[in-house]
């Protein structure tokens, strides 16, 4: 069987390159899964691991399993990346047996395996792990109402404030120096030198957008430093469709895809949820009078963030939650730029120039937040004041 990615890949006309097909069967005999196993179907959702529903029957009872192969291009180390979702995901699960029995059972569980570890590596090196199925509740792609923004956001805030008490060690670097934004702008630089693909002449305003707001690049960083900010634990991929919400009542259940997690800081997430969740417009639309922050919806994130972390948050890190939104939309403005500047080499292309055309979407964003930065502070102080 192709896996869901190799799909995606052949659609998207790009070689297929080397495809291996899995026998997801013997892969899932690994597993303590409960019952027969009747149905393996590829899950066509998500653009990181290729996700299968695993249906199993016992005695007429049917149970549901989610089958995930890790992608070990992305995360290099997944042994260390499950000891992570292992801490978490037992965790949480501690902590909801006590405040929220109800809702234990319908929080991201790993399945072991038969020799009892968490994941199982097969012949041709893929990392395989089980989870339990999140059962009547969706994970919506896009944000298209207030309640669904308000839910998102308060899940995230919710995974935080769950995750505030873990005890150490800290959690392991599932990829390192991911939002080390310096760095990025030094890539970014060095990948300009060489000009290898002959395109900087492409994008001399985005370039030089780029040179004259790199002092924004360190200044969260250097706070973290002084120890200004602490470094929390944090989920860093907080799109809507990582919440999983209640099919009948809409409200959160729990928070997926904890690939990522790892120490950061907590006002990255609310940045990342602000660029990807205030504009209606997609990360690649070319008409760019459709991109901008939505201050409307800015407040509904607002709101449903700090009804769960305005406890933990000290107010440093309150009055940077703007900034964050700000400098997270840069960054991923510098990492859009530096691969079309390197010939698209980690983002996907469906077109010509589309790393272009989805760095501009990012600079129009920062240029709508720039224009909006004192309401958003405004409406910051407003609502951690009523919620406090
Ligand atoms: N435990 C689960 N129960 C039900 N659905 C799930 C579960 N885990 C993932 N999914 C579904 O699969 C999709 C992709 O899974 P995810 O872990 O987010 O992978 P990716 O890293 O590829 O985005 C999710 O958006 C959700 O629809
Ligand atoms: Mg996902």
């Amino acid at each position: 069987m192709y896996s869901p990615a190799d799909r995606a890949r052949s659609l998207s006309g790009k070689p297929l390159g080397t495809i291996v097909k899995h026998d997801h069967k013997s892969i899932v005999k690994h597993f303590c899964i409960c019952g027969e196993l009747t149905e393996i179907r590829p899950l066509l959702r998500g653009h990181i691991n290729d996700t299968y529903v695993l249906t199993t029957k016992k005695n007429k009872h049917i149970v549901r399993y989610i089958l995930q192969r890790i992608n070990h291009t992305v995360f290099k180390d997944p042994p260390s990346v499950m000891k992570n979702i292992i801490r978490v995901t037992e965790h949480i699960q501690s902590r909801m047996q006590r405040i929220d029995p109800d809702q234990a059972s319908r929080q991201l569980t790993v399945i072991g395996t038969v020799d009892n570890t968490c994941f199982h590596k097969d012949a041709d090196g893929s990392f395989w792990r089980v989870y339990n199925f999140i059962e009547d509740a969706v994970a919506y792609d896009t944000v298209d109402s207030a309640d669904l923004a308000y839910e998102a956001a308060r899940m995230f805030g919710w995974f935080q404030k769950m995750l505030v008490d873990l005890p150490g060690p800290a959690l392991h670097e599932s990829i390192c120096d991911f939002h080390n934004t310096p760095k990025r702008f030094k890539t970014f630089q060095s990948v300009l030198k060489e000009d290898t693909c002959n395109r900087a002449k492409n994008a001399k305003p985005e370039i030089k957008y780029l040179f004259d707001n790199a002092p924004i690049c360190d200044v969260l960083l250097n706070l973290a430093g002084k120890g200004k900010i602490p470094v929390r634990i944090t989920h860093n991929d907080t799109k809507v469709n990582n919440v999983m919400l209640d099919k009948n009542t809409n409200k959160g259940v729990c928070v997926i895809d904890l690939d990522t997690v790892m120490p950061g800081l907590s006002i990255y997430d609310f940045g990342d949820m602000i660029r990807t969740g205030t504009t209606f417009a997609a990360e690649d639309e070319r008409d760019l009078s459709k991109v901008a922050m939505n201050l409307p919806m800015f407040e509904v994130f607002v709101r449903g963030f700090a009804e769960q972390s305005s406890h933990f948050l000290t107010s440093t890190e309150k009055e940077h939650l703007a900034f964050a939104a700000k400098l997270i939309t840069f960054e991923q403005l510098i990492r859009f730029l530096t691969d079309y500047l390197a010939g698209d080499i980690y983002y996907k292309v469906h077109r010509e120039d589309h790393n272009l055309d989805r760095s501009r979407t990012q600079m129009k964003l920062v240029r709508s937040i720039v224009a909006q930065e004192e309401a958003m502070n405004e409406v910051i102080e407003r609502i951690f004041q009523q919620v406090d």
